[in-house]
Order: C-alpha cells, then sequence, then structure tokens
C-alpha cells in the first residue's frame, strides 16, 4: 500500500476545529481502575501540541476497551482527560458523551489552543461497525481530521476511516513516524535484517513469517510457536505448545525459507517445566529430547547466544513476540537475552507493540530502542504487509 501520506504538517489547521483521533486505550489497574501506563497518552502529545501551538481546537477522542456498544462507567475516559492534562499542563475539556448534546456544545463554543476529549467512541456500537451517520456525526463537529491513533489503524471503524469521508483527512505525527520508521525496516533496511519472531502461536504470526521471507535475511524463532516447527521436523514435543493444523504449513516454511536463501533458526535446546506454573520443576535439555510430560516454556543457553550472536552482528532488528514464559521470572531469560543484545547491539531495532513491549519496558531497555510500535494488532499488521484502513484512508502526498 502507499504510505506516502499528507501529514498534519501539510494541513492548513489555523483557526481550525479539527478531530483528532488518539488511540487512549490505556491499561488500567483491575483493583482502582487507575491507569497503569500512561505511554500512549505521551505518544500523543507531539501532534497535541502541534495543533494548539498553531491555533486548533482539537477535539480529541478515542475508545477504551470493549465496552460493545453500552456505557460502561469503568471504561469512561474522564481519567484519561485528567492525566492527559496533567502532562500538557493545561485544562483538558471533556464531554460526557460522544456525539450527544454535551459533546456537540463544547465541540461548537470550543477555541483555538483550547483541547476537549469526548467519552469512550465504543460506548456506540455504530462506531466498530463504521456506520455512516456516526462518522458523519462526529465529523460535523470538526473541519479537519487528524489520525494520530497507531495501535488502531489496522481498525475500520467510524472514526479511525469513516470520518475520512467527510473531512480533509491527514496522519498525525505519531502516525507517521510508526509509519516511516516500520516502512524503512521492510523496504530499505540496513543489512543483515533480523527479524525475531516469537509468541505462543504460529497462526498468529503466519502472515509476519511469509510477508518477512521476502525480505529478512534471518528469522529466529521462539516462544510457544517453535514447538510446532519442531514437531513438524518430526521431534517429540511433550506437551509444548502444538498447533497441528500448522504442522503442513511449518514444514512449507522451512523448505520455502532454503529456497529463498533465509536463516530460519529454530532454538537447539530449551528450558522445560512439568507443569504450567512458575514453581514447577525444570531443566534444560537439547530440543531433541523433551521428554514426554514436560513443556517447553523458554529457550535454552545454547539457543540465547546462537540468536544473540545473530543480533550482534545485525543492522536492522524487528522483533515480535517473547522467547518464553516471561510473566514466571525463571521463564525469562530468554526474552531478557533477547532484550538486552537489542539493547547493546549498534543496529536498528525496532519492537512490535504487544507483549515484547511489555517486555522491554518491564527489563529496562526501552529507551535503548530505536523504536518501540504503540500498536500491537496494528504492527503486526503493518509487518504482514496488509493494507491498514486508518492509512489508507488518508490524502495522498
Ligand atoms: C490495541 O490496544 O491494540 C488498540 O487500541 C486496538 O484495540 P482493539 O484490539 O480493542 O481494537
Amino acid at each position: 500500500m502507499n504510505y506516502n501520506k499528507k501529514t498534519v504538517r501539510d494541513a492548513d489547521v489555523d483557526g481550525k476545529k479539527v478531530l483528532l483521533r488518539c488511540d487512549f486505550n490505556v491499561p488500567l489497574s483491575k483493583e482502582t481502575g487507575e491507569i497503569t501506563s500512561d505511554k500512549r497518552i505521551r505518544a500523543a502529545i507531539p501532534t497535541i501540541q502541534y495543533l494548539l501551538n498553531h491555533h486548533a481546537a482539537v477535539i480529541a477522542c478515542s475508545h477504551l476497551g470493549k465496552p460493545k456498544g453500552e456505557r460502561k462507567e469503568s471504561l469512561s475516559l474522564k481519567p484519561v482527560a485528567k492525566r492527559l492534562g496533567e502532562l500538557l499542563r493545561r485544562e483538558v475539556l471533556f464531554a460526557a458523551d460522544t456525539i450527544g448534546p454535551d459533546a456537540k456544545a463544547k465541540a461548537a463554543a470550543l477555541q483555538p489552543g483550547q483541547i476537549l476529549l469526548l467519552e469512550n467512541l465504543r460506548f456506540d456500537i455504530r462506531e466498530e461497525k463504521n456506520g455512516a451517520d456516526f462518522a458523519q456525526e462526529l465529523a460535523s463537529m470538526a473541519d479537519v481530521y487528524v489520525s494520530d491513533a497507531f495501535g488502531t489503524v489496522h481498525r475500520a471503524h467510524a472514526s479511525t476511516a469513516g470520518v475520512a469521508s467527510y473531512l480533509p483527512a491527514y496522519a498525525g505525527l505519531l502516525v507517521e513516524k510508526e509509519i516511516s520508521i516500520m516502512g524503512r525496516a521492510l523496504e530499505d533496511p540496513k543489512r543483515p535484517f533480523v527479524a525475531i519472531l516469537g509468541g505462543a502461536k504460529v497462526s498468529d504470526k503466519i502472515g509476519v513469517i511469509n510477508n518477512l521471507l521476502g525480505k529478512a535475511d534471518t528469522i529466529l524463532i521462539g516462544g510457544g510457536m517453535a514447538y510446532t516447527f519442531i514437531k513438524a521436523q518430526g521431534y517429540g514435543i511433550g506437551t509444548s505448545l502444538l498447533e497441528e493444523d500448522r504442522l503442513e504449513y511449518a514444514r512449507d516454511m522451512l523448505v520455502k525459507a532454503k529456497e529463498k536463501n533465509v536463516r530460519l533458526l529454530l532454538p537447539v535446546d530449551t528450558l522445560v517445566g512439568d507443569a504450567f506454573r512458575e514453581d514447577c520443576a525444570r531443566k534444560t535439555v537439547d530440543i531433541r529430547e523433551i521428554p514426554d510430560g514436560w513443556m517447553g516454556m523458554d529457550i535454552g543457553p545454547r539457543s540465547i547466544e546462537r540468536y544473540c550472536a545473530q543480533i550482534a552482528e545485525a543492522g536492522t532488528v524487528v522483533w515480535n513476540g517473547p522467547m518464553g514464559v516471561f510473566e514466571f521470572p525463571p521463564f525469562a531469560e530468554g526474552t531478557k537475552a533477547v532484550a538486552k543484545a537489542m539493547a547493546e547491539c549498534s543496529a536498528v531495532t525496532i519492537v512490535g507493540g504487544g507483549d515484547s513491549a511489555a517486555a522491554v519496558e518491564q527489563f529496562g531497555y526501552a529507551d535503548r530502542m530505536t523504536h518501540i510500535s504503540t500498536g500491537g494488532g496494528a504492527s503486526l499488521e503493518f509487518l504482514e504487509g496488509k493494507e491498514l484502513p486508518g492509512v489508507a484512508c488518508l490524502l495522498d502526498a
């Protein structure tokens, strides 16, 4: 797809009302309902600041969680408005509805240099259904649309795609940054280009592997998905994660990688546990000798060494998916080692959102990566080479 899109810098926003789609889908504490990470709110600041400095009146909107068309107080964006105000050091007005009378009145009265946050878009079912009437109502409050919700650009919803039919649509600075950094890594990478893919399921990564087989020099496989590949080579995997219906695909990929001259590396050893528990019995075994009744829960030390050596020599590293069950400290070594190797190497390092981003944060390497995507599903679909509806709808440059 064409990623060459007009950005907010190309838009005339002076004195205009700007509908700004952000991804304020932040994690909330189950106990207190408090925001546990404001990373996504901070990531939206450059565009908001740009718009305010250029005398726009900013009408920000976002979803939070999956309320499925119902108003749920626990998923109100009100706490986000408060946190955003603290970060911006200015008042952030809040509308108690999304396209209702409060939103309309506050949007109409909004002055250049002011910011208003609308209530959770997904309190209305028409948001996710991309309802034209809902998109039109949203658009009716503004003169210009700016998409800065990178984490949600893979959704064709009313606020991420529908509104672009009614307003001139531009990319925000976050969307521009995510797309240009990841786009360059895919289209013109500094080589060798090493992709590290982990996580539980092969099925989640099929699209990425397919796309990267034509682009990467080396693919390192870890996490639960590795064991389907090991089984596909004819070895026993005990009680490790297996996707029977992906065995054929895994075999095909191993063949395709050879044909395309891509080094597809699998773990050579693994740390197994006798149950899926943090305090289970564990031992390191050769990948071809996983005992019955034991489960692979992390890559082993020889695999770590092999993978880190590839990372050390890379020009570009893209990582999506943990190497093991890193939420259990005894099985976090593989994921931690990959994060450390990426932090210490001289390559362009890109971490897809979701679990790998959380791991990098948790292990304290976040500020040593070139880029950590704010999108989980969105960065995955980007790496798959899929069209992203929230980007496709923007004006071409
Ligand atoms: C995310 O957290 O990945 C985005 O905010 C998208 O959320 P969704 O998966 O609920 O659409």
